[in-house]
């Protein structure tokens, strides 16, 4: 199952990129953040994330078709990340019987509340939708996790169901991947 192949993606106020590894203690800080995890499970002890990164190498983070680095663009400097990848199928909640696109989005705690996630994710979506057949997108979040959901619904994604998951109720919303082509955007 494809998805998105591009390596760049220029998205605005930020770039989306693959990870480097000058990014190594900003992911490290990412992903120990608690107000970044706080529905993603927890922070991460930043010993083990240092580890697994020093093992697989930075580059590891982002080696999945899809899966991104946001950037800023006068910087470079990390962040968060953005993914559009394929929901593996041993998970619960899925539209059907296959491994849909999924979205999923992460940004540091200071750059949020400057639209930039949304600027990555509809970049990421646009990109897509130029290079895939059409077919339904989904996003799944905590339900508790209302930034998240607030920035799904401007994406233009419309809750389909709620699941358990994690012991948390999950709410999955979905889209059409054509409706983020440039023609068809509102
Ligand atoms: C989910 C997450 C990425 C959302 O970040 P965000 O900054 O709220 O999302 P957006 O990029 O859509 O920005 C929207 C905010 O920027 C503001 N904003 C400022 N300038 C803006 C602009 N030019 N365009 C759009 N929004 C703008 C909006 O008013 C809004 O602020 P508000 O929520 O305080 O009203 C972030 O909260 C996060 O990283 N959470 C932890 C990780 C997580 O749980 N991810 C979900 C897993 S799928």
């Amino acid at each position: 199952m494809t998805t998105l192949s591009a390596l760049y993606i220029d998205a605005g106020d930020v770039v989306l990129r693959k990870a480097r590894d000058d990014d190594r203690g900003s992911i490290i800080e990412h992903v120990a953040d608690p107000d970044v995890r706080a529905h993603l499970g927890g922070p991460q002890p930043r010993d083990a994330v240092a580890r697994d990164l020093d093992e697989a190498g930075v580059a590891s983070a982002t080696d999945a078709p899809g899966s991104y680095v946001i950037a800023d663009k006068s910087t470079d400097a990390f962040l968060g990340t953005v993914s559009l990848t394929r929901r593996g199928v041993h998970h619960p909640g899925h539209l059907g019987p296959g491994e849909e696109l999924e979205l999923a989005y992460t940004l540091d705690r200071a750059a949020w509340g400057r639209g930039l996630a949304y600027q990555a994710a509809a970049a990421v979506l646009r990109a897509a939708a130029a290079e895939l057949p059409d077919e339904p997108v989904i996003v799944v979040t905590q339900s508790a996790n209302t930034r998240s959901l607030n920035l799904a619904r401007r994406l233009g994604f419309v809750p389909a169901m709620t699941f358990e998951e994690y012991g948390e109720e999950q709410t999955l919303a979905v889209a059409r991947l054509h409706g983020f082509l440039p023609s068809r955007a509102t």
